[in-house]
């Protein structure tokens, strides 16, 4: 299950609905720049690293090598979830290839940041993520889980690696040096905590993959933050996209049966980079407070616009998706008419195909498609036939565009408000 836009596409709710009929669960990619937002009853609970899947009894959470993984945030996750009834102990496996994101990853990130130019922020969530997928890819940088839970190992790497950043951060940034032994202190601590949860995970996922166990990947981010297929460099430093599940688990494509995407009923990106369906008035104020639009990460009120076709289509083509799942409906009962963006125009000539260049895609004039509007809640129709006309019409528009069956659609965040379309 992967995000076809910029994110925050209500993973988390397909997941927590999904993960029911699964026995493993894994997030393969990204790290605590994710936001999934589950809803349990009256409690909507923001889950960063941990799987959301967490939630369900006998399901087993499998943190992937792909993952950049920042222990700090890992243990307020496990203690948030402890302090309401939902015990992490055997349910959570976590790849010693992973990655872990320390202080001067976080660090890193603030400080590039802000020693760009306005328009050229990325508008990170400032979780580190960039600098600790650097160093994995230029490698003598890099802390895995295996090295971080053998104490002297990990004393050793983080004390050169420290002295190496100190001098970079000073040189670039004129920043003050950071204390290795008091970092060393602080994340050994975690590291000895962590270590029971450490495990081969690939080698798990062959193994139950082979028992016939159903396993789901559960995509952070969206295909648009894909590092190579997204919209770079406003994008995230991994593969996001579907391509990313068998780098970031070991699993190889072909064990991989259903390819599901998500996407809102609309379009939302939080961060820079160009929107080409953002809208600026108040009818993107009125889907950003409708939806209750602002990061689960960050609190950033997220950009908000029309359902961008141009955009998810692509995504659904890289990504081989076979169905896809619409969330947020309901955020959209109360316009007269909806647009849709059924492609791009730059200089008055249409594009062909979702560009690569940002600063054409900067240019880029949505081609918008208006739809007759439903104006009715739709939040309490309990099964597909039950929504307006207008709203299947909609869908229906949106699954052309797309050229992938829409197999649910959700009117609302809890649970039961995910209504599947009857077969
Ligand atoms: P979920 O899993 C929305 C965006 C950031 C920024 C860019 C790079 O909740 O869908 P990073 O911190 O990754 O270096 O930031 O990517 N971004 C997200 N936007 N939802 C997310 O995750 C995101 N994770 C990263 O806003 O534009
Ligand atoms: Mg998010």
């Amino acid at each position: 299950m992967v995000g076809l836009q910029w994110g925050d596409e209500g993973k988390g709710q397909v997941v927590d609905y999904l993960s029911a009929s699964f026995d493993v669960l894994v997030r393969y990619g990204g790290g605590a720049n994710a936001g999934h937002t589950v809803t349990v009853g009256d409690t909507r609970l923001g889950l960063h690293l941990v799987p959301s899947g967490i939630l369900h009894e006998n399901v087993l959470c499998v943190i992937g090598n792909g993952v950049a993984l920042d222990p700090e945030v890992l243990f307020e996750e496990i203690d948030a979830l402890g302090a309401r009834g939902v015990a992490v102990g055997d349910n959570l496996r976590i790849s010693d290839r992973a990655h872990v994101v320390l202080p001067y990853h976080k660090l890193e990130d603030s400080l590039s940041e802000a020693a760009l130019g306005q328009s050229a922020k990325i508008g990170t969530t400032g979780r580190g993520i960039g600098p600790c997928y650097s160093d994995k890819a230029s490698r003598s940088n890099a802390i895995r889980v295996h090295h971080f839970i053998k104490p002297e190992v990990f004393r050793r790497r983080l004390i050169e690696i420290v002295e190496r950043k100190n001098r970079i951060f000073a040189a670039l940034y004129g920043a003050d040096p950071l204390d290795a032994e008091a970092i060393y202190r602080k994340f050994s601590a975690y590291a000895e905590r962590l270590a029971p949860f450490v495990c081969d995970t690939p080698d798990l996922l062959h193994r139950a993959i082979a028992a016939g166990k159903h396993v789901l990947f559960e995509g952070a981010q969206g295909s648009l933050l894909d590092v190579d297929h997204g919209t770079f460099p406003f994008v995230t430093s991994s593969n996001s996209g579907a391509c990313g599940v068998s780098a970031g688990s070991g699993v190889p494509a072909q064990a991989i049966r259903t390819f599901l995407g998500v996407a809102k009923a609309y379009t939302t990106r939080v961060g820079g980079g160009a929107m080409p369906t953002e809208l600026t008035d108040g009818i993107g104020q009125t889907i950003r407070e409708r939806g209750r639009e602002y990061g689960t990460t960050t609190g950033r009120p997220r950009r908000c616009g029309w359902f961008d076709g141009m955009a998810t289509a692509y995504s659904v083509r890289l990504g081989g998706f076979n169905a896809v799942s619409i969330v947020g409906l309901n955020v959209l009962s109360e316009f007269e008419t909806l647009n849709i963006c059924v492609g791009y125009e730059v200089n008055g000539r249409k594009l062909e195909h979702f560009p690569s260049d940002p600063e054409v895609l900067e240019q880029a004039r949505p081609i918008l498609e208006p739809l007759r509007g439903w104006k009715q809640d739709v939040s309490g129709c309990s099964c597909w036939p039950e929504l307006p006309t207008a709203a299947q019409e909609y869908l229906a528009r949106i699954e052309s565009l797309l050229g992938v069956p829409i197999i649910a659609v959700a009117v609302g965040p809890q649970r039961s408000q995910l209504l599947f379309r009857p077969s």
